[in-house]
């Protein structure tokens, strides 16, 4: 198979979800987050928004605010969740990456996808480690959690479409096992 260090990252890459306290280093960031703006976006309109945290205490603040909208929640799994004291939805990750986007387009979501990617990319490429975080696509809106996003600087009216942790891995990532019959070539 032809490779190249494009292919290696997107092939190495793997969830991270145990990290260690190392904070990714101001340059780090500053790159990964140049990457996320390159990504392709529909129409070019760039209406994203990256809100990266680095603080300790703000993140577990967003944590503590995520887990009061899941308590809400009619849902008993996030109900459960919710009151955990332990459930930590960024694993515990020096780093988070807030995508937000207006929604006013219907592939506002695919435009934070594909910067989602680059970002996972880019850490990949600098030997950090990264993971989807999903809980706030679901509870951005909650008002508690919204008030709270405000505060940190995403835009007010943006739907939160995923984030990405970042830091240093723990423990050694799994292997990837294919799915087969996922690929079809026509020739
Ligand atoms: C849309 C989307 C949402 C995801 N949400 C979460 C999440 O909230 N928490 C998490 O631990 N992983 C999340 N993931 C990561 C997937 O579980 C992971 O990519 C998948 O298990 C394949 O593993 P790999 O990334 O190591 O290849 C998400 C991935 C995607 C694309």
């Amino acid at each position: 198979m032809k490779t190249n260090a494009v292919l290696e990252a997107i092939k190495n890459r793997r969830s991270v979800r145990t990290y260690t306290e190392q904070q990714v280093s101001k340059e780090d960031l500053d790159a990964i987050l140049e990457a996320a703006t390159y990504a392709p976006n529909g129409m070019h309109l760039e209406t994203w928004h990256f809100t990266a945290i680095q603080n300790k205490e703000k993140l577990t603040l967003l944590n503590e605010h995520i887990r009061g909208a899941f308590a809400k929640s009619d849902d008993k799994r996030l109900q459960e969740r919710g009151n955990n004291v332990n459930y930590n939805c960024y694993y515990h990750a020096p780093t988070l990456i807030i995508v937000s986007n207006e929604p006013t387009q219907w592939w506002a979501g695919m435009d934070c996808a594909v910067a989602l990617e680059n970002i996972f990319l880019a850490a990949q490429s600098l030997g950090i480690g990264s993971c989807w975080i999903n809980q706030l696509g679901t509870t951005c809106d909650d008002p508690e959690v919204r008030a709270y996003l405000t505060s940190l600087g995403v835009p007010e009216h943006h739907k939160v479409y995923g984030c990405a942790a970042l830091g240093y891995a723990n423990t050694p990532l799994k292997e990837k096992k294919l799915k087969e019959d996922t690929i079809t070539v026509v020739g």
